[in-house]
């Protein structure tokens, strides 16, 4: 049977940086507050870019990088949850930009575990071989959801985009398997509500912006993420010790170490780069495994993605690379 094997990887981060002492200047907040809490030196805030920009370069990165041409592409899925569109979706924007004619596609909303979503069902779709070649992107510009005054949350989100093109195939080589959960009773925990109009007939009233409760985002991935990663080994014969590389979401280098200590691993096998990036929700994944792909440091391995976030969402996958 067919499996799906990663055969490259593209990001995109827009060029302007904003630093902690930047933010400073605009929130009651200090760089010593946001790097100890979180991890966080600096993010990306795509002032000249919109989604389906940031969406299609990566895109084309990751087609560039492992020589498959666009229209060899059957399927396009787009995670995100800041599309400055309702409709279309992301993904139909991107085919039109990189000239994937014979794709269909459609847009995944899953929050930050986005990316882990989008890879189950990319692997079914190539299970049943409907699908050959598949773009798996997770793009987001949160900094058109935040609400700049709030200090909680304005600090801790960037934007980005990173792609990863799969492919069917029979070799060992690929995805092992993944695995998604939701908790919709906790849906209230984060949310950003989109803005509609008002009508003649009722107003709407409420803002858009992001709202979390950070803390109980906190306790549910330091809880859930070594669970499910643990499921997941027991459910493919596999142990902790056979995993190379974790690549997790990147929401806070304090996660990561905490899932880390409770899965009894060290953390020099978690990769980070929160610090440069922040937090870009579902692109937080593929632009880490664009950047280890980019070192040469994928080869060989055997890496468990975990993404967590809003929903409440969660997933891990365990994926062999050649
Ligand atoms: O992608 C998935 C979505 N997001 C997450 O995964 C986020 C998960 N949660 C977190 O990362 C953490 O809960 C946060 C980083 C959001 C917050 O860290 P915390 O250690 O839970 O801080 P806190 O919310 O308990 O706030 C502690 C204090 C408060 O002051 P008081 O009440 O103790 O006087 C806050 O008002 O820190 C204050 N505070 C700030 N101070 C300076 C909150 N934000 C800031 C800020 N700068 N930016």
């Amino acid at each position: 049977m067919y499996h799906g094997k990663i055969v490259g990887t593209g990001s995109f981060l827009p060029d302007f940086i904003v630093t902690n002492d930047d933010l400073a200047k605009v929130v009651e907040t200090s760089d010593d507050w946001i790097y100890t809490r979180t991890g966080i030196k600096e993010r990306r805030i795509a002032k000249d870019y919109g989604v389906s920009d940031m969406a299609a370069q990566a895109a084309k990165n990751a087609l560039d990088q492992s020589g498959v041409k666009p229209e060899e592409i059957d399927l396009i899925i787009t995670a995100t949850v800041s599309s400055e569109y309702s409709m279309p979706s992301v993904a139909c924007m991107v085919q039109g930009k990189i000239g994937a004619k014979n794709a269909f596609a459609f847009d995944l909303q899953a929050a930050c575990s986005g990316f882990v979503y989008g890879l189950d069902v990319i692997e079914q779709f190539i299970k049943t071989g409907k699908v050959k070649k598949a773009l798996l992107i997770g793009v987001e510009k949160l900094s058109q959801v935040l609400n700049w005054e709030d200090r909680s949350t304005c600090v801790l989100f960037g934007d980005g985009a990173g792609a990863v093109i799969i492919e069917a195939t029979k070799e060992v080589y690929g995805v092992i398997d993944v695995l998604n959960k939701s908790i919709g009773t906790d849906w209230d925990v984060l949310t950003s509500k989109i803005k509609h109009n008002d009508t003649p007939y009722y107003k709407q009233g409420e803002d858009n912006y992001l709202k979390m409760d950070g803390q109980q985002v906190f306790q549910f991935a330091c809880k859930k993420v070594p669970e499910i990663f643990e499921e997941l080994l027991t459910n493919n014969g596999l142990e902790t010790i056979d995993v190379d590389l974790f690549v997790l979401h990147q929401a806070n280098s304090r996660i990561i170490e905490r899932v880390a200590k409770k899965m009894g691993q060290p953390i020099d096998k978690f990769y980070m780069n929160i610090e440069k990036c922040g937090n870009t929700s579902a692109a937080t994944i593929p632009i880490a495994l664009d950047e280890l792909n980019g070192k040469g440091e994928l080869s060989g391995k055997t890496v468990g993605i975990s993404g967590f976030g809003a929903g409440l969402t969660y997933g891990a996958a365990f994926i062999q690379f050649q």
